[in-house]
């Protein structure tokens, strides 16, 4: 194929990136900006395959192997592993981009002006840095995601300096690199570096508690996006540059609108858990008093006398497979005149939107899901509310203890309803790995039992 083609063809790959980003915005364009994106991703395989000048063998080869996998991996992967399923990726991305400098390091002998060796020894060692904290950073994400790694964050004395000397040390190297351009000391400074890198991202993840988590993945979403771009410019590939910019600069707007919302600030958690000493989540888990218990018959009876009931669901619903059940009750209490809404935490689940994708399957109508903003005054003039395998995000601490390591962050405040029902299989605590003291309020009762049998079980008495 001609170069012309071949750079025509990544030009609209790269819109058909930038619709299908501009598809996804929106729930009812995400199915069209999925497709653009697949298309525009088949398009730029091809044209990328097509430029290849020998060796396609291994290519082909390549790509079946790994189209095998990916297929695998997304018929078997669960709605609820989709986050670690993103942070394994990323880890790919990263660990790419520090093949692929070492690579042009090693196998290319550089030609041109002084200036611009320089700026590809640059390039090489951005790159290499760059992907190697993506990577380390996503397979401790990966860790605490699937629950492999604690999810409390890790708390190392002086943390912060460490960072700083880290970055600091490998600037000196960097220099020691560009200086030396080839031969031993650049490879043991690049080396060296590398091992920093990889250090400086498993700590910088590790530091950061459970509770922020959601804001880590879509920071290293962008992460991985500056490591492709860098990836794009050592194999002076435009399409790789372009596609990593907007993975890059949408996943820094998404994590950016997920910090306001949990209401974090965005360097902080950048910079691996600062302002948080970790030390708060170690005392916080333990049980704060009596708790009251109910079963499904009387959790009918408290429905059946209520006017008006609030569903909250958490990551416990989309586990059990529960919101069909819910979807069932919510059906026939609203046939019993009574009045249901479900209110909707930005964070509930293990991914944005993830309660509203379940609810909706389940054909939940769409103008009873509230947002927390829309909800959240609406409580204390409700008779019940019923959180379904929800815990962090409705949990009082965050406004009531300073000392909490979810402190600050928004939260559904359903202790204000008159009673508050709470099914869950345990008095175990939530991703973040803090006891909740709304399940000892007094108008608190807790329905024990996998999320989907509680809710039949109350369908089947009311
Ligand atoms: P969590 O705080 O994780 O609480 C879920 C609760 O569900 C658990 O306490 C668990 O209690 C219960 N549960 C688990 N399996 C169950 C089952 N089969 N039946 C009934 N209950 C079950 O969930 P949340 O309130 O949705 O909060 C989300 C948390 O995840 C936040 O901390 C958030 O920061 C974090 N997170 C969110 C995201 C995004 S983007 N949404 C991404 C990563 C992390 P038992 O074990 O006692 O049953």
């Amino acid at each position: 194929m001609s170069n012309g083609i071949i750079q025509a063809a990544y030009v609209i790959a790269a819109l058909l990136f930038i619709f299908s980003l501009r598809g996804l915005s929106n729930q009812e364009s995400a199915k069209s900006g999925n497709i653009y994106g697949m298309i525009g991703m088949a398009i730029a395989l091809i044209a990328a395959v097509a430029s290849i000048k020998g060796g396609l063998h291994w290519i082909i080869i390549a790509m079946v192997i790994g189209a095998a996998i990916g297929l695998y991996l997304a018929k078997k992967v669960e709605m609820t592993q989709m986050p670690e399923l993103v942070a394994l990726l990323h880890s790919f991305v990263g660990m790419a981009a520090v093949l692929v400098g070492f690579n042009s390091f090693l196998a290319h002998n550089f030609q041109g002006a002084n200036g611009e060796l320089t700026v590809h020894l640059v390039e090489i060692f951005v790159g290499i840095f760059i992907g190697a904290v993506t990577f380390s950073g996503s397979i401790v994400a990966f860790g605490k995601l699937n629950g492999r790694i604690s999810s409390k964050p890790l708390s190392i004395p002086n943390k912060h300096y460490w960072n700083l000397a880290a970055i600091v040390v490998s600037i000196i190297l960097m220099f020691v690199f560009v200086k030396c351009e080839s031969g031993i000391a650049a490879t043991i400074s690049l080396l060296i570096m590398t091992i920093i890198a990889f250090v400086f991202g498993f700590h910088l993840v590790a530091s950061i508690g459970g509770a922020d988590m959601p804001v880590v993945i879509s920071m290293l979403n962008s992460y991985s996006g500056w490591a492709a771009a860098a990836a794009g410019f050592m194999l002076g590939n435009d399409l790789l540059i372009v596609t990593g910019a907007l993975v890059g600069s949408s996943g820094a707007i998404l994590s950016y609108i997920m910090c306001k919302a949990m209401n974090r600030s965005f360097i902080s958690v950048i910079a691996g858990g600062f302002g948080s000493d970790g030390s708060a989540a170690s005392s916080s888990d333990e049980e704060q008093g009596e708790y009251r218990e109910m079963q499904p018959a009387e959790v009918a009876q408290t429905l059946k006398e209520a006017r008006s009931v609030i569903i909250v669901p958490g990551y416990g619903m989309a586990v059990a497979q529960a919101q069909g059940a819910v979807s069932n009750i919510t059906e026939k209490l609203r046939a019993m005149d009574i009045e249901v809404r479900f209110g909707i935490h930005p964070v509930a689940g293990r991914l944005p939107g993830h309660m509203n994708v379940l609810l909706a399957e389940a054909k939940v109508p769409y103008d009873i899901v509230l947002e927390m903003d829309e909800i959240n005054d609406d409580f204390p003039d409700t008779d019940v509310v019923w959180v379904i395998g929800a815990n962090d995000t409705v949990n009082p601490a965050a406004e009531e203890d300073p000392n909490s390591p979810i402190a600050g962050m928004p939260v559904l405040e359903v202790w204000k309803a008159k009673t508050v029902v709470i099914s869950k299989r345990s008095m175990n605590t939530g991703y973040a790995g803090v006891q909740n003291p709304l399940f000892f309020k007094e108008n608190s009762y807790m329905l024990f039992g996998d999320a989907k049998d509680s809710v039949e079980k109350v369908l089947q008495n009311l």
